[in-house]
């Protein structure tokens, strides 16, 4: 078995196993759309089951005509198929000296897939959303107590609201397919929300309540958790996580690979960004001192995430050398040098130092 047939012989990894918080195997990155069997699973609280039969979504809030969905409601509206990446917002926390609490993600918590399902702005065009309303907030049947502190008394259900303005552009879906498929029990069956651009925190699975609101959301993930430091007048001030940053990782090699001395090898990876797209990656093989340009594989496309490749000739000399890729986007923006702190354990989006041997000549060969 060479080493490509070994990586493809894995699964996804376990980083807990419940509620199911499972990555995907980057290394194994080969295809446009992350395999649904593949992509990764990131849950709070255990996966709540859902009849379809007997499962409502609920519209109300700020709007004129509040209403209730049925699965089969929903499934009759004009759909759309959308490719979208999901990384979470704590994706490569394992990079991050001194090590930070949370479940340690390396490269995998993020996958780029097809997202079937109809424009969460059609069901608000619907109710009539209220001109003052703000926030949208998205509410999943996911139960429980957090684990990170400040705890709240009792349990509580996984909320998110992003910001009318994004919430009412097109891209945004109440989705029931993935990759032409039921979504998976652990992806939010029956329903589940899709903003693309934005951290998969916002992406609330098993979806059962839209509620429009006129003054910002304090819920749990969105200003204790999934939330931010920003000093707008100088005072600190807690914000919650929105768009995505700019970001690229190698896929192969993996870190602590040895390699052979003097010889062609294909680095491969992905880059995404928020909003705005993909423009160059550039990477280094000797950590950060020289970079060289490379080459794209898919199109630009906002939204989903571009795969790359960069010819390397291994050196010669054997030992210990520092792999790094870095992405540039359409609007000249660049991928930060360091962690930004304010972040605390989430948004690592700096460019990920990948180590990796090169093994010593072996002579004698005939
Ligand atoms: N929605 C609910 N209801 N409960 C959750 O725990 N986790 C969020 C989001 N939606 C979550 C949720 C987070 S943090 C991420 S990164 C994405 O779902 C992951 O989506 P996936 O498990 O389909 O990859």
């Amino acid at each position: 078995m060479n080493n490509t047939e070994k990586r493809r012989a894995g699964g996804l990894i376990i980083r807990q196993k419940e509620p199911n918080n499972l990555e995907t195997p980057f290394d194994q990155l080969d295809s446009f759309l992350t395999p649904t069997e593949l992509f990764y699973i990131r849950s709070h609280f255990p996966a709540p089951k859902l009849d379809p039969a007997a499962y409502q979504l609920r519209i109300d809030g700020a709007v004129r005509s509040p209403f209730s969905l049925s699965y089969q409601e929903l499934r009759e509206m004009h759909s759309e198929t959308r490719v979208a990446v999901l990384e979470c917002a704590g994706n490569s926390r394992v990079f991050l000296v001194p090590q930070v609490e949370g479940v340690q993600w390396e490269l995998g918590a993020v996958g780029n897939a097809a997202w079937t399902g109809v424009p969460l702005a059609a069901l608000l065009e619907r109710a009539g959303i209220e001109d003052d309303a703000c926030e949208i907030v998205l509410e999943g049947a996911d139960r429980g107590t957090p684990k990170e502190k400040p705890k709240p008394p009792g349990t509580i259900s996984y909320a998110r609201g992003p910001p009318r303005d994004k919430a009412i552009q097109r891209e945004v879906m109440i989705a029931y397919q993935m990759n032409g498929g039921d979504l998976p029990q652990d992806h939010g069956y029956p329903v589940r929300a899709i903003v693309p651009g934005h951290y998969g925190m916002a992406s609330v699975k098993w979806l059962t309540r839209i509620h429009a609101v006129r003054e910002p959301f304090q819920g749990y993930w969105q200003t204790s958790d999934y939330a931010f430091w920003d000093y707008p007048d100088g005072t600190p001030v807690r914000r919650a996580l929105g768009e995505m940053k700019l970001k690229s990782e190698i896929a192969r090699p993996v870190a602590y690979e040895t390699v052979a001395p003097n010889q062609l090898y294909t680095v491969a990876g992905a880059a995404w960004a928020g909003e705005s797209e993909v423009a160059e990656i550039a990477v280094s093989t000797d950590g950060g001192l020289t970079w060289g340009r490379a080459e794209f594989l898919d199109p630009a496309q906002r939204h989903t995430w571009r795969r790359w490749k960069f010819d390397w000739v291994t050196p010669k000399k054997a030992g210990r050398y520092t792999l790094m890729a870095r992405a540039k986007d359409a609007g000249g923006g660049v991928q930060p040098d360091n962690h930004d702190q304010n972040y605390g354990s989430y948004v690592i989006n700096h460019p990920l130092p990948i180590e990796v041997f090169v093994a010593a000549e072996t002579c004698g060969k005939s």
